[in-house]
């Protein structure tokens, strides 16, 4: 089947939406997230992006329930900072990786790195990521949104499994985004580059967060049964360095709009915590949580057709064979 025209997409996926997922998503906007403090002692955590925001207070978090961290990086000087931070405040282990994860051949090396580790990973957090209100391409000519928030999960997934399931259990978490939602009428598998319309920033952010939701609905049903689980989280709306590449028009409507309505970073940790430690959501996979209460997504993010083709596709771009 080829791609879906809006109207058609309008056809099939208006019938689908559900007033109450909309009220779902409200209700749960002001629910209290749950919160875990069990032990997590010298278990390895890798989180991607641990430099700032999200992925920073969650190795945080994890460190100080004791675990092993493997932050995934590309800036060097914050990687040894926040590494010799984390070991003094908490007495954990915690080193880098580096690695530009909008790169094909850096998503490869990391992928690889990770697959040949000793220690068996317990968590693995894909949060690293970033809002361009711009077309940006990639060293590799691909839409940088695209290419970070969705190919590099699904390549480093692709090229770690093995270990993943040679091990008990292993929990792979996705920091996403209720903005998936931007992709109102669903992913355009005929231009996952934005070469054939106009580039929006909310457009292709969206459509890169929808992207990593469809194709984790073929991931995780790929791994039943294996021990190993995965789930994506919509981390509310957190003041972090989101956004700092823009231009400055972006970064002071964020400042004066966007920051005095949102939560700080900790509140989006603790809930990666909850869902990557927490036995009561042991052996759950395959779910979109807003924070830590599961939520249904949209219907154009639970798409079968669109999943099985963009799964394909995206494996050709991401070079796995
Ligand atoms: N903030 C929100 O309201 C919000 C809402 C929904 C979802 N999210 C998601 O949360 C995740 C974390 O974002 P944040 O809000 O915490 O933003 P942030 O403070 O800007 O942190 C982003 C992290 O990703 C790293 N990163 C960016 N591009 C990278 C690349 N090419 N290769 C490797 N690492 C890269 C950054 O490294 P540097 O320090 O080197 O820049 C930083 O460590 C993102 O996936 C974002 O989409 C955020």
């Amino acid at each position: 089947m080829t791609r879906l025209t809006t109207l058609q997409a309008v056809r099939k996926y208006w019938p689908q939406y559900k007033w109450s997922s909309i009220w779902e998503m409200a209700r749960n906007m002001r629910a209290i997230p749950e919160v875990c403090d069990d032990d997590f002692a010298s278990k390895l955590v890798v989180i991607t992006g641990g430099t700032s925001g999200i992925g920073y207070q969650t190795a945080r978090k994890y460190a100080s329930c004791g675990a092993k961290l493997l932050l995934i990086n590309r800036n060097e000087n914050k990687s040894v900072a926040v590494c010799d931070k984390l070991r003094a405040e908490f007495g954990v282990d915690c080193t880098y990786l580096l690695g530009d994860l909008s790169r094909l051949d850096h998503m490869h090396r990391i992928g690889q790195a990770l697959s040949e580790l000793n220690d068996p990973i317990a968590v693995l957090i894909h949060n690293a990521g970033s809002y361009l209100s711009r077309r940006t391409a990639t060293m590799d000519g691909l839409e940088m949104n695209f290419a970070l928030h969705h190919l590099a999960p699904l390549v480093i997934n692709h090229l770690v499994l093995d270990k993943l399931t040679s091990q008990e259990s292993s929990r792979i978490l996705v920091n996403s985004s209720e903005g998936y939602r931007f992709a109102i009428w669903g992913v355009r598998t005929d231009d996952l580059n934005w070469e054939k319309r106009r580039y929006t920033g909310l457009g292709a952010y969206g459509a890169a967060k929808m992207s990593q939701l469809l194709t984790m609905m073929i991931f995780a049903e790929s791994v039943r049964g294996t021990g190993v689980t995965v789930n994506a989280m919509h981390p509310g709306v957190v003041r972090t360095n989101t956004g700092h590449e823009n231009g400055k028009l972006y970064r002071r409507f964020k400042e004066y709009f966007i920051d005095p309505i949102s939560q700080t970073p900790q509140v989006a940790a603790e809930a990666l915590y909850f869902l990557g430690v927490s036995t009561s959501i042991e052996g759950k996979s395959g779910c979109f949580f807003h924070l830590t209460r599961e939520e249904e997504v949209a219907p154009p993010a639970r798409d079968l057709d669109v999943a099985e083709r963009l799964w394909e596709i995206s494996h050709a771009m991401g070079k796995l064979g």
